[in-house]
């Protein structure tokens, strides 16, 4: 089958990729994986999970290791009962780990906070007692709008001590966001701070809380950390701040069970329509995998390894590789509240050296991004610690991989580039370290106990040195539930592609090299991926044209030698929006727009302004076409459009200028 849409250069590049890494013997030897476990895991697949499983706590047993009777709506270990707080807490504790650090954590002006098992113990259990004092209990929602401090983890996880669901909404989300999902899971408290640092200064958070909150009916208290000290509108029947609420209450705290399938959080994420999807997790499955994969990816050693996940809990990344996870298996880890170059761009070098950072996963536009500030920055510290690299959220370009490897990884660490979704809940495709030969851009194999396959259109698998979609074969213990309120589009997402064979449809092109490896080609939907952010083209449209000037937008995601992708946007304005309606400005308001609809990340890069937009005769946008101008193609066949000469005004109009 032909590439999916705009990824021909990517797969060019790829194509051209023929080294492997093959693992050191010394890691080899110490390493959590071996190339067994492949063969346990297809000997005996459920027998595998339920080894697995063993890692956590349950108070009670499963009787079942897999219920698949009503797909695709799966139950995993069922009715095991355990609390997933006390298997990432209290347990550690009670194994004697009280004094081990849970977290260090670097605030951005310098400031620090250790904290160990037990403490950690006492503060998600204070919490939990702030939370019931506040009416939360098991099944309601609380929304958690938190930049990266200690307090969003404890948040979290005395949500799931008490059986609440918690959204955590990234806090880069404008306030109309940030009211959409807590309107759609209808929180009953929300969790926030006064403001938070970024790049040297405090910017203010709570007040997207106070316009979001205008029209949240579910909403009865507002929980505020103080973080910055900054002044703050409130509202005293429903503003609570955290050091007042939080603080006085009883360290103890008596977790209960719930059973395996008891939900845990929901997690918002853009799909290919205007209205984000709530993403729902539930708790046995999900440890389960979270705790396996953060093991065997990231050759976790508990008792001498720093591990760092530079993701915001904002995302899933923060919430499986940075909360449940590295938890679940008693690992330290390094929480950092800032931006890589705050105050200055070896920043990221400086806490690795500081703490003797062993593990380090971040993304990809973060690693070019290190580029271009220069190789010297990092040769300027100690990274001798490092001993796993690991990437996640958009594929690695190999000339990345290999930067990585050399000035971070000091030319010998594996690195693990990690395929998965929000929707999967945890890593599915990687390499092993310590057994895998690495190839710069691959993925690879799907890990022992999990299943992937590439297809054609049909459903068909296809060959080595073939592309086509990227499935999900068999049920994985860490998979979605469904979508919050809405299981009619969680089947026709995800499950009514390929409905005759079963299979989950994860929205991404793929291909086999000649050794069966997977590589991953990007989205084939109209999901962008922005700094590993995904935006869908359908949200920024309809931002777009929720302001007054535009009547008409399309949006596509062209390629960036930084960010991945970047959003460029097609719009026609209404008659009568004045002359400097396509003027810098106007423009320029318009971002502000989306920004303020959005958040910033959604941001188009840049706006053109058009007379006419690129049709099918039935109406359809051809994105494809404006990708191809997006990105200084020639234009590919226009023989569907309605019109044809549409694509000549705009190339046109391209040329002529009209960028921002
Ligand atoms: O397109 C794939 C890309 O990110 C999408 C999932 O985005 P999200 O749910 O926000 O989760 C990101 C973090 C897990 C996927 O459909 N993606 C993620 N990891 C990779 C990737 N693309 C290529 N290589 C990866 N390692």
């Amino acid at each position: 089958m032909s590439q999916p849409d705009g990824q021909s250069n990517t797969l060019d590049n790829l194509l051209e990729e023929n080294r492997t890494f093959p693992p050191a013997a010394d890691f080899a030897a110490q390493a959590n994986a071996t190339a067994e476990l492949h063969d346990r895991a297809a000997e005996d697949r459920l027998g595998f999970w339920a080894e697995q499983a063993r890692r956590l706590q349950w108070d009670s047993d499963w009787d079942q290791v897999l219920d698949w009777s009503n797909a695709p709506f799966a139950k995993w270990f069922v009715g095991g009962r355990l609390n997933v707080a006390h298997n990432c807490v209290d347990r550690h504790v009670e194994a004697g780990n009280g004094d081990r650090v849970a977290i260090y954590w670097e605030g951005e002006p310098g400031d620090s906070r250790r904290i160990t098992y037990s403490e950690l113990r006492d503060e998600v259990s204070r919490t939990a007692n702030a939370l019931t004092e506040l009416g939360v209990g098991s099944g309601d929602r609380v929304a958690i709008y938190l930049p990266m401090l200690p307090e969003a983890v404890f948040a979290m996880l005395a949500c799931a001590r008490l059986g609440a669901l918690h959204s955590v909404v990234f806090g880069g989300f404008s306030s109309e966001a940030l009211r959409s999902r807590i309107n759609d899971a209808e929180a009953k408290v929300v969790i926030t701070c006064d403001g938070q640092f970024r790049r040297g200064s405090a910017a203010p958070l709570k007040a997207n809380v106070d316009e979001a909150v205008t029209d949240t009916p579910s909403v009865e208290h507002v929980l505020v950390v103080r973080r910055t000290a900054s002044e703050v509108g409130w509202d005293a029947d429903r503003d609570l701040w955290w050091h007042d609420v939080v603080d006085r209450q009883s360290a103890t705290h008596t977790p209960e069970s719930f059973d395996s399938e008891h939900p845990l959080f929901i997690l918002y994420t853009s799909g290919t329509t205007g209205k984000p999807k709530g993403i729902l997790h539930t708790s046995g499955g999900y440890l389960t995998q979270a705790a396996y994969t953060h093991n065997a990816v990231f050759d976790l050693k508990p008792e001498s390894d720093v591990y760092w996940c530079t993701a915001d809990i904002g995302w899933v990344t923060g919430h499986t590789y940075i909360v449940y996870g590295p938890l679940a298996n008693g690992a330290s880890q390094v929480i950092y509240e800032g931006t890589p170059n705050s105050p200055h761009e070896g920043r990221h070098w400086e806490i690795v050296q500081k703490y003797g950072v062993t593990t380090y996963y971040t993304a990809p536009t973060l690693i070019r991004t290190f580029m271009k500030w220069g190789a010297e920055i990092p040769a300027q510290y100690d990274l001798s610690t490092l001993r796993v690299l690991g990437t996640v959220g958009e594929p690695i370009n190999p000339e990345a991989w290999t930067w990585f490897r050399e000035h971070i990884g000091s030319g010998r660490t594996p690195i693990v580039d990690t395929w998965w979704q929000t929707e999967t809940g945890g890593i599915m495709i990687s390499p092993l370290p310590g057994v895998t030969s690495a190839k710069p851009g691959s993925a690879q194999q799907p890990l022992p106990g999990l299943s992937a396959t590439v297809v054609d259109e049909s459903g068909t698998p296809v060959g080595r040195g073939e592309g086509g979609l990227l499935v999900l074969d068999k049920p994985w213990p860490g998979m979605l539930r469904g979508i919050w309120g809405d299981d009619q589009r969680f089947r026709d997402t995800y499950w009514a592609r390929f409905a005759e064979q079963g299979y989950y449809f994860a929205g991404d092109g793929a291909k086999y090299d000649s050794d069966g490896d997977i590589w991953l080609l990007g989205r084939v939907d109209d999901v962008m991926n922005v700094s590993g952010h995904r935006i869908s083209t359908t949200e920024v449209e309809s931002a777009l044209v929720s302001h007054p000037t535009v009547a008409e937008a399309a949006v596509v995601g062209a390629e960036d030698a930084t960010t991945g992708q970047g959003i460029v946007a097609f719009v026609i304005l209404r008659g009568g929006s004045g002359e400097d309606a396509g003027g810098d400005t106007a423009i320029s308001t318009l971002r502000e727009h989306v920004a303020h609809e959005i958040g910033p990340i959604a941001k188009p890069r840049q706006i053109m302004v058009v007379s006419e937009l690129p049709k099918t005769r039935s109406g359809k946008i051809m994105r494809r076409l404006l990708r191809d101008v997006a990105e200084n193609r020639q234009v590919g066949d226009v023989s569907t459009l309605a019109d044809s000469s549409v694509m000549d005004q705009i190339s046109a109009g391209m040329k002529s200028g009209g960028d921002d």
